[in-house]
């Protein structure tokens, strides 16, 4: 197997040891993937293949994710809140295959190696030790929105790999399960699972820290207006910048009042009250941007268009446009608006020379299943 030199091996042992301690009665899976990992044989087992595929939406936190209590199995520090996003998709096909002697990613058509490849396959490895399944995969995804477009796609990508590569070894899982094994991959993959606005519960526990749906997409009419003023990748990442979070002295604070604002945000939008909502999804970017800002090296997302841009918004709504700001672990702007001011937005985004591309997104649907093949 490729994956069997230097520290990588070592990276990948420990996840798998991780992997064990949630899903404990896989433990010959275990050591076989081990041996196998360390002494790079393949496995030989009968000819079959299994596939699915799956497609699964990006989505956005109006209450955000930012730290965990555990990076290892990605469990977060405190709740958080999102709304799917329509039209916007990655779709994944796994096949699980005896002739591979390893797992395969292509990405958009494009091979890809390195640490796109080993995030996969340590997904697939959670995966296998969950389904008892002892081979490895190929894993086919394109996603339909441009990366660097201001929307994060490994939510779409892990709950799509989560959710093909369950329904290809011919296993169904609940819901819950799912999510919070598409978590593993990529924390906020965990509420691309669920339909429309999605609430995703923090815990101690791998079982217990899963999403679910608090309101399906026709519940409200909100769109995401995204303002693009940067297509550069983010300088770091948000794996990195979880860890970063706990260097600043205020993070504490930003979770210690996180379950309060997820319960504002949640009513704001059970009951469709647009002011409550702006005013708490607007706080809580800042305070995450603000946690951002002041850990120890500091992560600077905004730029300066991304500031104008958030005055902007402030000053459309004072006149009477219901749209409030959210950032994510970069410069461009998420504009929330009630549908009836999405186009009101766009045009007024449109006429600022700081905003190279508007984008926009209604509420999504939850992760599906689009074609199956078991072997006959
Ligand atoms: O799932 P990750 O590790 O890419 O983290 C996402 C973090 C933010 O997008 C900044 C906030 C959020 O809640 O989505």
């Amino acid at each position: 197997m490729m994956i069997s030199s230097g520290s990588g091996c070592k990276d990948r042992i420990q996840y798998l040891k991780w992997t064990l301690t949630i899903f404990a009665p896989n433990k010959a899976l275990f050591k076989l993937q081990e041996q196998n990992i360390v002494r790079n044989r393949k496995v030989t087992m009968p000819m079959t293949q299994q596939r699915a595929t799956a497609r699964a939406h990006p989505n956005i936190a109006f209450v955000k994710y930012w730290g965990n209590r555990n990076h290892a199995l990605r469990l977060p520090s405190s709740p958080s809140l999102s709304m799917n996003l329509a039209g916007l998709h990655a779709e994944t096909t796994v096949t699980w295959a005896d002739e591979l002697d390893e797992d395969i990613f292509t990405l958009n058509d494009q091979r890809m190696t390195g640490e796109s490849l080993s995030r996969v396959s340590r997904h697939l490895d959670a995966l296998r030790a969950r389904l008892g399944i002892a081979k490895f995969a190929a894993v086919e995804s394109h996603n339909n929105f441009p990366t660097g477009a201001g929307i994060a796609s490994s939510a779409a990508a892990f709950a799509a790999l989560t959710l093909a590569g369950t329904a290809a070894a011919g296993v169904s899982l609940d819901e819950r399960e799912l999510s919070a094994i598409a978590r593993l991959g990529s924390g906020s993959a965990a509420r691309s699972i669920p339909s429309g606005f999605v609430q995703w519960h923090a815990a101690d526990q791998h079982e217990q820290s899963y999403a679910e749906s608090i309101a399906p997409p026709d519940h409200w009419a909100l769109v995401d207006v995204i303002a693009v003023v940067s297509q550069s990748h983010k300088a770091v990442g948000s794996t990195e910048g979880h860890r970063s979070a706990e260097t600043s002295d205020l993070q504490g604070a930003r979770v210690a009042g996180a379950a309060e604002r997820l319960a504002i945000c949640r009513q704001a939008i059970l009951e469709r009250d647009f002011t409550s909502l702006a005013e708490v999804v607007e706080h809580d970017s800042n305070l995450m941007h603000a946690v951002m800002m002041t850990s120890r090296p500091p992560l600077f997302y905004w730029q300066p268009a991304s500031l104008l841009i958030m005055e902007k918004v402030r000053q459309w709504r004072a006149e009477g446009l219901r749209v409030c700001y959210t950032l994510d672990a970069g410069a461009n702007v998420h504009c929330i608006c009630v549908k009836d001011d999405a186009d009101a937005v766009t045009q007024a985004l449109g006429r600022l020379s700081e905003v190279q591309e508007v984008r926009t997104a209604g509420v999504g649907g939850g992760a599906v299943i689009i074609e199956h093949s078991l072997p006959t």
